[in-house]
């Protein structure tokens, strides 16, 4: 019978969970595969190494004192920006994290601020002493630049982890033994559960932490597990020029900003990618007049909220002149003041080079004023091509989603971009399927496909992420093996007063039936309000 009898926790279930300000650090010890326990690995350096192995783990046992996690949290971005090696932690010394010449493969997945991710977290390594290798079967460290926005694409990195199990566990005992990492967004969002589930995966690391990845690696060498998924509030990344891997490119992305602040109710970006930041000015300024000197034809300014840029570096330009939106549009966080915002940056981009195109992706409806507009169409180098995401169709929808606009003002925005650049090719994204959306309110977005006609549509199902997972009209509780269980808020009898009806409070037990369930959570509807003795009775160990 599968019948669950939960304790309500003291907390409504909204779909913005607590997740929302967590950052955390996490070192493990993980005493099954450590050499602590006495197990060596075979290794080329030798009993050189073994020796210099156990003084590491002695120092580590000691581990880092409160000075060093304040010290590494406020680390300004001047002081790494000259530094290629950082100040190893109290318990490393700057040899201990230099790669070795090991080599590390990357694969990466999901959206193009992966793609550049990858590549400053190679810029990292390289410069801590890794070498690159696109073979598999010679990699000593493979890392996985992860995706969480559908649950797809977190299912597709587990199915991949499974295929490198075996690879690890095949591995030769001559050889040094093979490192597995976790990187960018599933990191940040599963945490522990992914050290947890997957045994063998020996690095995590948040998309704010890729400096961190020599000692994390230099962790993991000792056989102990090693994560950092802090996330910043100013990383940037500024001063780490991703590695340009073909010589024959004639387009590049560059990284313009980080982050979201939007919190559209579907998207767990805010929580994996963490708050907004933009990168200096001035250093996307030398990126890419470097990017042209090497002869490049064409750069894409990338970021996840890419217009609503703002370089609040320079003290000068923090004036209280407050941000213009679309009109009709609005935000779900307070307005923001001063800075350099991007109609200055793309203006100042594209005057580098009159020969090399600029497009930026992936902006929001909301940032586009008037200047932004009448740059774009009157630079001959920046293409006239506007990816608007709209999302739905349906105002009722929007607001669901939390967009700050509607249908109308959405398609007002269309029309003003097409008056102000002619013959500009618009692009969008939809979800279909999102909590409560009507038949009729698909039709409403089919409309407006229609209705706008534009050059390209990416059209997703809509995939429930762990935040969003749960609604006002819920419950939540915890089932005897501490299981989480979701359960709707409604009415029920009341055992213990035979006739009665009421709602759960927090506090009481209520007898649930089970009805799905997922990773980590269980689903089904409420029974009845009972108590610990009489719910016994409903329960077989079945
Ligand atoms: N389910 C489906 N699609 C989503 N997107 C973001 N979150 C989700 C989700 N939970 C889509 C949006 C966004 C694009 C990058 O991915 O359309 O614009
Ligand atoms: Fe996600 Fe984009 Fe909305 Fe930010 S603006 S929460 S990245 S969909």
């Amino acid at each position: 019978m599968h019948h669950l009898q939960c304790i309500l926790q003291a907390q409504r279930c909204l779909g913005w969970g607590p997740l929302a300000s967590v950052s955390w650090l996490l070192l493990r010890t993980c005493r099954a595969h450590s050499s602590f326990s006495g197990t060596t690995y075979p290794s080329p350096e030798g009993q050189q190494e073994d020796g210099a192995r156990k003084d590491f783990s002695s120092r580590l046992a000691t581990g880092p004192t409160f000075q060093h996690f304040l010290r590494s949290a406020s680390v300004p971005q001047e002081k790494l920006a000259s530094a290629d090696v950082v100040d190893p932690p109290p318990y490393l010394t700057v040899d201990e994290l230099l790669g070795k010449q090991r080599k590390v493969y990357l694969e990466t997945y999901g959206c193009q601020m992966n793609v550049n991710d990858t590549e400053i977290a190679w810029s990292i390594l390289q410069k801590s002493g890794y070498l690159r290798t696109s073979n598999l079967q010679e990699a000593d460290v493979i890392l996985l630049v992860t995706c969480s926005i559908r649950e797809k694409a977190e299912q597709t990195i587990w199915n991949r982890l499974h295929q490198l199990k075996a690879l690890k566990t095949k591995r030769l005992r001559s050889r040094v033994p093979l490192k597995i990492g976790i990187l960018g967004c599933m990191a940040e969002r599963l945490k522990e559960e992914i050290l947890n589930r997957e045994k063998m995966v020996d690095i995590l690391a948040g998309p704010d932490a890729y400096r961190d990845l020599p000692r994390l690696l230099t962790v993991a060498e000792s056989g102990q597990q090693a994560a950092n998924v802090l996330l910043s509030l100013d990383e940037t990344y500024a001063d780490v020029m991703p590695v340009q891997t073909s010589p024959s490119a004639t387009s590049a992305f560059v990284s313009i900003m980080r982050g979201c602040d939007n919190m559209c109710s579907y998207c767990i970006v805010p929580f994996t990618r963490g708050r907004e930041r933009s990168r200096p000015v001035a250093s996307i300024l030398e990126e890419v007049r470097k990017l042209s000197e090497q002869g490049l034809k064409e750069v894409t300014l990338l970021g996840q909220n890419v217009n609503s840029y703002r370089d609040n570096s320079e003290v000068q330009f923090s004036n209280a002149v407050s941000t213009n939106l679309s009109r009709g549009f609005s935000t779900n966080y307070k307005t923001k003041q001063g800075g350099l915002r991007f109609a200055h940056l793309l203006d100042q981009v594209s005057r580098i080079d009159p020969e090399m195109r600029i497009r930026f992706t992936s902006p929001h409806p909301k940032d586009f004023p008037d200047e932004v507009l009448q740059l774009i169409h009157e630079r001959d180098n920046i293409c006239k091509q506007i990816h608007l995401p709209a999302q739905s169709g349906s105002s009722r929808v929007l607001e669901a989603m939390r967009r700050g606009y509607s249908r109308e003002a959405y398609v007002e925005l269309i029309h003003h971009i097409r008056e102000s650049i002619p013959g500009v090719s618009l692009s969008s994204d939809f979800i279909a399927g999102f909590c409560g959306e009507t038949e009729e309110d698909h039709l409403q977005t089919v409309s407006l496909l229609r209705e706008v006609q534009y050059n390209i549509g990416f059209l997703f199902a809509y995939s429930m992420r762990q935040l969003s997972k749960r609604s006002a009209t819920e419950l939540c509780g915890r089932n005897d093996g501490n299981l989480k269980v979701i359960f709707p808020d409604v009415e029920m009898e009341d055992t213990t007063d035979s006739g009665l009806r009421v709602r759960a409070q927090p506090g009481d037990y209520v007898l649930v039936k089970i009805t799905s369930a997922s990773s980590q959570t269980l689903r089904g509807h409420v029974l009845c309000r009972t108590t610990l003795k009489d719910s016994s009775a409903y329960c077989s160990p079945e």
